[in-house]
């Protein structure tokens, strides 16, 4: 009598997204070793329809707490052409953090009312690009900024002999809330370097109303860190900003249009739950928070309303359109990084079985400076257990280029579990790899940057970023 198998879908599987076929990893059903060998290794590979239904799932979070959301994807997080396209066509906004951001959004067709402008450092010539644009918000971080951007305002009227429209800005603010992220992704602590305290509000917004024909104070902000894991930061800021709003309007009459509330949305880079076991409880909760987006929305809003009530004050609460800025909730599981066994080693000491790839933290910072976690499956053999445990280390010529924590703080897990006896030439996937990646990849030890594709709604790859040449890494240096 024939017996059936029960095959029980791996914790990282996706429906329709990331499966298991033909036992291969397929993503959006585009075979993961196929692509290797039509793109070659290291290997970026992006899906079109997650990132579309990622940003679908916040616009049906903004519909369900019926109240003005707009948002504005962090392109810090991944700023790739394709990327920002996908985006635009997905219909909403964007965030940028530089000149160089910005003349992308704008050369990838954004208007300039669907981009705000964040920055701790910004130079006379972004500031002159952001005005000379007439971008919906630049989002100063200091009230000295203010000058520096009635500066530009009037650099920008003489060079073209006629007045500037005024610039909207919003005001950055530090009220000193912490979250359970890592500390170098907590940005509203006084200790970080970002924004304006809370005892300067009023002073920064007096400050604002000096010159309207130069600026035009539309907001304020607040941005509580990168992968928050938990929804009471988010409602604490948002009761802080709103607090402001209201304190600004009874002492200046004047009513700001929004409230905005930053990024932050964490990812869940654990549901895959196999090792979670060998995380520190702190780490564990944090990489594999699961935070609904409505439920950050509509908590803000309910200790908003409650303050609103008390304060009598609700009808301002109607008029302030809430601004999010999501960079990894939109695009950190929409991307994977595929990479190639190319070398092992048996310790006979410790007994470690070495995998050694051509994917190294020049291509995943995050994986060094943060220790940040991506699950790593075999994409050859995905289907059969991961069982056997490895030391998986990149390319680089650094011994800091691990898949483990180095310096032994317990961050990662020692070991990577994939199939028994991987060998050479096998093809492994890091999952979630999406966000802050390709855009902080860097050329250490002569290494050309991998090619990026995009699997479409029709399941064919299309080319997103070109392999490098050798020739470019020689392209910027004179001699
Ligand atoms: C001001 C600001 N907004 C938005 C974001 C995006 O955050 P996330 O990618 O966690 O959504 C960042 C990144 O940390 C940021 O600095």
């Amino acid at each position: 009598m024939a017996t059936t198998v029960a095959f029980s879908a791996p914790g990282w599987t996706i429906p329709n997204f990331l499966e298991v076929r033909d036992g291969h990893l397929a993503i959006d059903g585009a075979d993961a070793l196929e692509l290797v060998r039509q793109y070659d290794s290291p290997l970026f590979v992006f899906s079109r329809p997650r990132i579309t239904s990622n940003i679908g799932r916040l616009k049906a979070a903004a519909l369900s707490v019926e109240h003005p959301i707009r948002f504005f994807y962090a392109s810090k997080a991944n700023s790739n052409m394709a990327v920002l396209k996908t985006v635009l066509e997905s219909g909403i906004d964007l965030e940028v953090n530089s000149g160089g951001e910005l003349f992308k959004a704008l050369r990838a067709g954004f208007r300039p009312d669907q981009i705000i402008f964040n920055g701790t450092s910004k130079s006379a010539a972004e500031l002159d690009e952001a005005v000379t644009a007439g971008i919906y918000a630049i989002n100063v971080d200091s009230i000295y900024e203010i000058g520096l951007v009635e500066e530009a305002v009037r650099r920008v009227g003489t060079r073209h002999a006629v007045p500037a429209r005024p610039a909207r800005i919003t005001l950055r603010l530090v009220p000193e809330i912490g979250t359970r992220s890592h500390l170098g992704l907590q940005t509203a602590l006084l200790t970080s370097k970002f924004g304006i305290s809370s005892s300067e509000v009023l002073e920064a917004f007096r400050r604002g109303l000096q010159n309207p024909d130069l600026i035009h104070v539309c907001g304020i902000h607040i941005h509580v860190g990168s992968q928050t894991p938990d929804v009471e930061p988010f409602a604490e800021a948002f009761r802080s900003m709103w607090e402001h709003l209201v304190a600004i309007h009874r002492e200046t009459g004047q009513t700001l249009e929004h409230i905005n509330l930053g990024g932050g949305i964490p990812v869940n880079y654990l549901r895959d739950r196999s090792q979670a076991d060998q995380f520190p409880e702190h780490e564990r909760d944090m990489l594999g928070a699961d935070l609904e987006p409505s439920r950050v929305l509509s908590e803000a809003l309910r200790v908003a309303r409650e303050a609103a009530r008390a304060a009598k004050a609700e009808h301002l609460l109607d008029q302030t359109t809430i601004l999010l800025e999501p960079g990894r909730s939109i695009i950190a599981d929409a991307g994977l990084v595929l990479t190639t066994v190319l070398n092992m080693k048996q310790r006979p000491e410790t007994g470690d079985v070495w995998l050694l790839t051509d994917a190294g933290y020049n291509i995943m910072l995050s994986m060094n400076n943060y220790k940040w976690y991506y699950h790593t499956i075999s994409a050859t053999r995905a289907g059969e257990p991961h069982e056997s445990s490895y030391k998986v280390a990149g390319p680089l010529c650094d011994s800091g280029d691990v898949y483990f924590d180095i310096e032994r703080c317990g961050r990662l897990p020692d070991y990577r579990k994939l199939p028994a006896n991987v060998q050479p030439g096998e093809v492994l996937a890091l999952l979630n790899c999406g966000a802050y990646s390709l855009a902080q990849m860097f050329h250490y030890n002569g290494r050309p940057l991998p090619a990026a594709v995009m699997i479409r709604e029709d399941g064919k790859a299309v080319q997103i970023r070109k392999r490098d040449t050798y020739e470019d890494l020689i392209r910027d240096d004179l001699w």
